[in-house]
């Protein structure tokens, strides 16, 4: 498949914020997702595409995503999580990247959508496109809710992003901080500690 097949719209000003203060509001995020579902279930339509939700930070977005695109028509979808860990607990990715928890679902021969919720530095997309390709899938689309292209170490780009984000931590909407504020509805610059919000 082809990719940027949605570019990311661009979201300033994000650098002047003071930790806590909300980048992206809910409404701001639903409208977005909303908007871009139709292109996504055209794409998609006819080919029983398993839609596969990123764990932990992709939860609220694969669900919102889902849900839109089974309002748009693609109706004909399997749904999956798998959950993937960049080593360390902070704020950088290492590189190095554990499957914690596999797929379920057989993919050979499946379209699948993979949901993320942040395009940073790309070794996590690039390692579950070659995952994703490796056990079998006929092809991989990739799906990320944000996208911060001046942090990319690994060049990879892809199909459907939602919202382009300077180098900025941010959390809330399934992103958390020390495994906090994932369940806050709006994304917010961090990092604010456990309790802070
Ligand atoms: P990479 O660097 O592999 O990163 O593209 C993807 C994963 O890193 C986490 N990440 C963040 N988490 N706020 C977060 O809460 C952020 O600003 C952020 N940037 C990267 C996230 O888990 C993502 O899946
Ligand atoms: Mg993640």
């Amino acid at each position: 498949m082809s990719n940027h097949l949605i570019e990311g719209r661009t979201i300033r000003g994000g650098e002047t914020l003071m930790p806590g203060e909300i980048l992206i509001p809910s409404e701001q995020i639903q409208t977005r997702l909303k908007e871009m579902a139709p292109q996504i279930a055209e794409r998609h339509a006819g080919r029983n595409t398993l839609i596969l939700g990123i764990l932990k930070g992709a939860m609220l977005v694969t669900s919102d995503l889902g849900q839109y695109l089974y309002d748009a028509g693609l109706k004909d979808t399997t749904l999956d999580f798998m959950r993937v860990e960049s080593y360390g607990n902070g704020t950088e990715s290492t590189g190095q990247l554990t499957i914690k928890q596999d797929i379920m679902e057989d993919i050979t021969g499946r379209d699948v959508l993979a949901v993320e919720d942040i395009a940073d530095t790309n070794h996590t997309l690039n390692f579950i496109n070659r995952y994703l390709l490796g056990r079998g899938a006929a092809s991989v689309s990739i799906f990320a809710l944000l996208e911060k292209k001046s942090r990319h170490v690994v060049p990879f780009q892809p199909d459907y992003v939602g919202f382009q984000i300077g180098n900025i931590f941010v959390q809330g909407y399934g992103l958390d901080y020390k495994q906090m504020t994932r369940l806050n509805r709006n994304i917010f610059v961090g990092p604010v500690e456990p309790n802070g919000r």
